[in-house]
């Protein structure tokens, strides 16, 4: 996984070091990205502390401590605390994860805390997904179909149910679009690894009569085709999914049926 440090030229100011909570014995220290449209200021980095003897574990318990005791400015997103509404995606210590599932003695050090890079932030440590979540809906995921609705369920086998394993976990986090170079750089054309994912997903639904359209619409020098195979969306992906094999899986379809 890559690892992302400032540059020399960084424009980051150093923030504002908040004050230890009195009498704690046990403290960790936290070195948060900050930034707000409404100051017109660069952004910064606040240092704080927290008494991890009155904390839980997850990286997500120290943002939601410092949010409700320290600094209630402090904004992110957040919801379920257990992996599965993917809002709670940062960079921690370098690497896209999940904070309610990333345990704060993953860190050697101060935990190191910054937005998903290369996104548009909207405060702190909330990206704009506008992008990402459209990207998510122009490969239609979905179910099309074309024969008359059955009368109670479109069925499917116990195997072709299966072929779906690995990648209908996906919780739309952005972590491994936001950990692809080909993405960084080319995200307004290039679809990434979660839409790409995703959009096997329904290539390979035993039920869907779309497939002959949806590899249609993928062939397309930018939207599948600049993954270079850097597999950085595989090694970050915090529901240990495999994106990179995913998209491997729709360029042999594309291959296979022009053969
Ligand atoms: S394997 Fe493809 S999608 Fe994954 S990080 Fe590399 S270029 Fe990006
Ligand atoms: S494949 Fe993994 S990292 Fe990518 S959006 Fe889905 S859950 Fe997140
Ligand atoms: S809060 Fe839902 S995935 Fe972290």
């Amino acid at each position: 996984m890559v690892e992302l440090a400032l540059p020399k030229n960084s424009k980051i100011r150093t923030g504002k070091t908040w004050p230890k909570p009195a009498g704690a014995k046990n403290l960790r220290t936290f070195r948060i990205y900050r930034w707000s449209p409404d100051d017109g200021e660069n952004p910064r980095v606040d240092t704080y502390f927290i008494d991890l003897d009155s904390c839980g574990p997850m990286v997500l318990d120290a943002l939601i401590k410092i949010k409700n005791e320290i600094d209630p400015t402090l904004t992110f997103r957040r919801s379920c605390r257990e992996g599965i509404c993917g809002s709670c995606a940062m960079n921690i210590d370098g690497r896209n994860t999940l904070a309610c599932i990333f345990g704060m003695d993953e860190v050697k050090g101060d935990v190191k805390i910054y937005p998903l890079p290369h996104m548009p932030v909207v405060k702190d440590l909330i990206p704009d997904l506008t992008n990402f979540y459209a990207q998510h809906e122009s490969i239609m995921p979905w179910l099309e179909t074309k024969t008359n609705t059955p009368a109670k369920e479109w069925r499917q086998s116990i195997d072709d149910r299966a072929k779906l394993d690995g990648l209908y976990e996906c919780v739309m986090c952005a972590c491994c679009s936001t950990a692809c170079p080909s993405y960084w750089w080319n995200s307004d054309r290039y679809l990434g690894p979660a839409a790409l994912l995703h959009a096997y997903r329904w290539i390979i639904d035993s039920r869907d009569e779309a497939q002959g359209e949806r590899l249609d619409d993928l062939h397309d020098p930018f939207k599948l085709y600049r993954c270079h195979t850097i597999m950085n969306c595989t090694s970050t992906c915090p529901k240990g999914l495999n994106p990179a094999k995913a998209i491997a899986e729709v360029k042999k379809l594309m291959v296979e049926r022009v053969v």
